[in-house]
């Protein structure tokens, strides 16, 4: 037990239930997974300036943000509840130091590692204006990482991950994540052409209207 885990009592039954911390600790993981899969996608949406097709780029933006937000919520949900659950040995240090918990620590450990990846993409998102605009980009581009980490935690420690239902949902988000990055990475916007070298381009190649 580390010096952090004594500050927590040693069993919290909420509202009567022994079992209401691990039930909340599912389910906010489940919530958070599916959370960061929609932000990330909607993050390459409003990456580009053609954004999502018919979908206007503000609104990939508010998007991206706000889940961003309820994501964080849902994170510190995930891991308190963790740490205060006592059927588990998980000290409030194995929520960012991976590969020490007393419980499952190489998955737990998958998930700290995510939690220090998100952690430095939020306080990187926040400082935005006093960082290079590539060391930003550089350290946010890091979910694409983070993702499969949290992914292969969940499917590590998560009760229910081998249950058809979270296995299907579970695909669908890697599928949604997948799509992103191909998305991101292999289907460049096209680079705008200056007027006067298309009018040119136009009349030289095709002829033009004459
Ligand atoms: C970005 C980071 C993380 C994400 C996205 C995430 C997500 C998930 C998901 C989806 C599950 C499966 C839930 C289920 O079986 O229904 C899970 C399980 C679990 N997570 Fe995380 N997690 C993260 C970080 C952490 C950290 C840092 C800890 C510990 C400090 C933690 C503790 C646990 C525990 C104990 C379980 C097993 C719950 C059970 O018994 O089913 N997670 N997580």
């Amino acid at each position: 037990m580390t010096p952090l885990a004594l500050a927590i009592p040693a069993r919290i039954d909420l509202f009567g239930e022994p079992k209401a911390l691990w039930f909340i600790n599912r389910a906010s993981g489940l919530v958070l997974l599916v959370l960061l899969t929609i932000v990330l996608v909607f993050g390459v949406l409003a990456a580009r300036k053609s954004a999502g097709g018919k979908l206007p780029r503000f609104v990939s933006n508010e998007v991206h943000r706000g889940l961003a937000l309820t994501a964080v919520i849902f994170l510190i949900i995930h891991v308190i509840s963790a740490v205060l659950d006592d059927f588990v040995s998980i000290d409030l240090i194995n929520i960012v130091v991976p590969w020490g918990s007393g419980w499952k620590p190489v998955w737990i450990g998958f998930g700290a590692v995510a939690v220090d990846l998100l952690i430095a993409v939020i306080v990187t998102s926040l400082i935005r204006n006093r960082l290079p605009e590539s060391t930003w980009r550089l350290i946010h581009l890091s979910v694409f990482a983070m993702w499969p980490i949290a992914w292969i935690h969940a499917l590590g420690s998560g009760t229910d991950a081998m249950s058809p239902a979270y296995l299907a949902l579970s695909i669908v988000c890697a599928l949604a994540v997948l799509g992103a990055a191909l998305l991101r990475w292999f289907k460049p916007e096209p680079v705008p052409v200056p007027q006067a070298e298309t009018r040119g381009t136009r009349s030289a190649h095709d002829g033009g209207s004459w």
